[in-house]
Parts: C-alpha cells; structure tokens; sequence
C-alpha cells in the first residue's frame, strides 16, 4: 500500500535517507526543511520552520504519517567538549527547534488526526550505560542522559508517550545510532570500536524509516532502536523493532559512511 507522508528535517542527514527510501517504495513524500529537499519536486519540498504552523498544518492534511526528524542536533561543536562546556545551545536552539518545535509538530498531528508520527530520538538518552558496560540496552533500560540534547530528546520521549496515551496518535520513538553527518564524524566512527557499534548506514536508516511507515498496526507509544549491525558487540537490543516494523539491519561499518 503507497502512503502519504510528511517528513520534517527532509533535507538533512537522515531526512534525505529517509525521503530516497520511501521515494524509491513508491510513496508519496512531503518535505519540509529551512533549505530545499534533494530528491523532491519543489512542490513537495517546502522550505519553512517548526514554527511556521499554518504551512506545518497545511502539508500535514491527509497524511498517513509524520517522521520528524527537524531539530538542533548536538554537534554544534564538534568535537564535544566535557558538560558544561559541551556546545549545546539550550536556550536559542534546543528549546525553540526541540522542544517548542515538537509541540507545534505534535499538535498538528492531534488537530489534523495524523494516525502515526515517528519522533527521532537518541541513544543518547541512555548514554551513561554504555560508559558503565550495562549493556545491551533496550526499551526498558533506565533512562540516563548524557547532556542538554539528550534531556530534550527525554522530553520528546515523554510528551510522545502522552500524545499516544491521551489522543490515540501511534508514536514510535527511535533512539537512532550514529549516522555521521560529515568526514570529521566518521573519523571519529573509524576511531572507536563502541562508535562502530551504534553506527547506522545511510541505507539502513532508509529502509528503517520505510519500515515505520509500511508496518501494518503499531498502537500506542513504543521506544525502539535502530543501528546497523555491529561489528564487535551489541549494545542497542533491536529485538523489539523488528517485532514491532519487521526492521533488520543490512549493513555493517563502514557501508555507507561516507555516502552524500
Ligand atoms: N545523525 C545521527 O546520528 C542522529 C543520531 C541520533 C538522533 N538523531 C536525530 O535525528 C534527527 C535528524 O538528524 P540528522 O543527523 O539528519 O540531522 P541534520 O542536522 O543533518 O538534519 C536536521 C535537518 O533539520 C533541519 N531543521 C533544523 N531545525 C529546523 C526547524 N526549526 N525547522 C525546519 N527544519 C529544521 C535542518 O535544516 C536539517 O536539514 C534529529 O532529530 C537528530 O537529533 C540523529
């Protein structure tokens, strides 16, 4: 079945991922970005901000499904430094693009009675285990966040679970692995066995994506996982996503890494 789908963030890392799979299954795809959207018609490619409400309800009327992937990513400085000094823009970028932002998208949603919306998250909301060994981590696994990014992803954690619990909305949350978004990052991936791990392939984090869509029933809220496979050990138990959305990685590091 072809669906109709909204993906916000279309024109970034895993957003072009995201819209060349679903694209390539034969769906219809709506983006939006502050710049255009490789792969999309311009008009499908709609340029605005999470706080341009009325184009976000506009593109949202008749979708089957939200993946929203738009928000200020952790890596405005890169490498990180240690906490406080990590780099994270709390008050002029998490909170208006991660946290205001997810409101707005969350609201279209419940207004425009969009059955399904997937939320990007992390694993950086359960970071602290990998440091300590516990793993693998699953959905279960206490949260335990690294810095002031990974809390908003907490909170969109949270406000999903409250969206589907309240307004009937399927929500699945994925804590995505690693997909570097730049030569830098997957320096830093080719340096660390861990990284190598909880990497994620451009053409797995597609074909993830399609599967949130293509799955046939997912009520409620779900936290699940997505990384390619492992080289060395796993840490993020995929288990429950592949029960969930049918979800098997394909790849492995480095497949992919250095994709555009
Ligand atoms: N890439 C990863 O390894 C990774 C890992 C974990 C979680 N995530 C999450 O996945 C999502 C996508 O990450 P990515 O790696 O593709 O990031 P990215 O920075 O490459 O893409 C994000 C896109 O969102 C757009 N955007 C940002 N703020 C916006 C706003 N207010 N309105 C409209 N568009 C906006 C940007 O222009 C950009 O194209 C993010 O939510 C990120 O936190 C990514």
């Amino acid at each position: 079945m072809k669906h109709r789908i909204l993906v916000t963030g279309s024109a970034g890392r895993l957003g072009r991922a995201a819209v060349a799979a679903l694209v390539a299954n034969g769906h219809h795809v709506i983006g939006i970005d502050l710049r255009p959207t490789p792969g999309l018609p311009p008009g499908q490619s709609l340029v605005a901000t999470l706080a341009d409400v009325a184009v976000l309800r506009a593109a949202a009327k008749g979708v089957d499904c939200i993946i929203h992937l738009a928000a200020t990513p952790d890596d405005a400085r890169y490498p990180r430094g240690e906490a406080p000094d990590d780099g994270d823009n709390f008050l002029d970028g998490l909170v208006p693009n991660n946290i205001v932002g997810l409101y707005n998208l969350l609201e279209i949603a419940r207004t425009s009675k969009v059955p399904r919306v997937v939320l990007a998250s992390t694993g950086q909301v359960i970071d602290r285990h990998l440091d300590s060994g516990n793993v693998p981590v699953n959905a279960s696994t206490r949260i335990a966040p690294r810095y002031l990014y990974a809390c908003t992803k907490v909170f969109l954690e949270a406000v999903g679970q409250v969206y589907a619990r309240e307004h009937g909305i399927e929500i699945l949350a994925v804590r995505l692995g690693w997909c570097p978004r730049d030569a830098g990052q997957v320096a830093q991936i080719a340096a660390s066995v861990e990284d190598q791990d909880v990497y994620l392939s451009p053409g797995d984090a597609g074909r993830f994506f399609a599967a949130t869509v293509e799955a046939e029933k997912v009520p409620g809220f779900h936290v699940v996982y997505a990384t390619s496979k492992p080289v060395n050990k796993v840490l993020y138990d995929l288990r429950e996503t592949t029960h969930l959305i049918g979800f098997e990685p394909h790849d492995t590091w480095p497949t992919g890494a250095s994709e555009g």
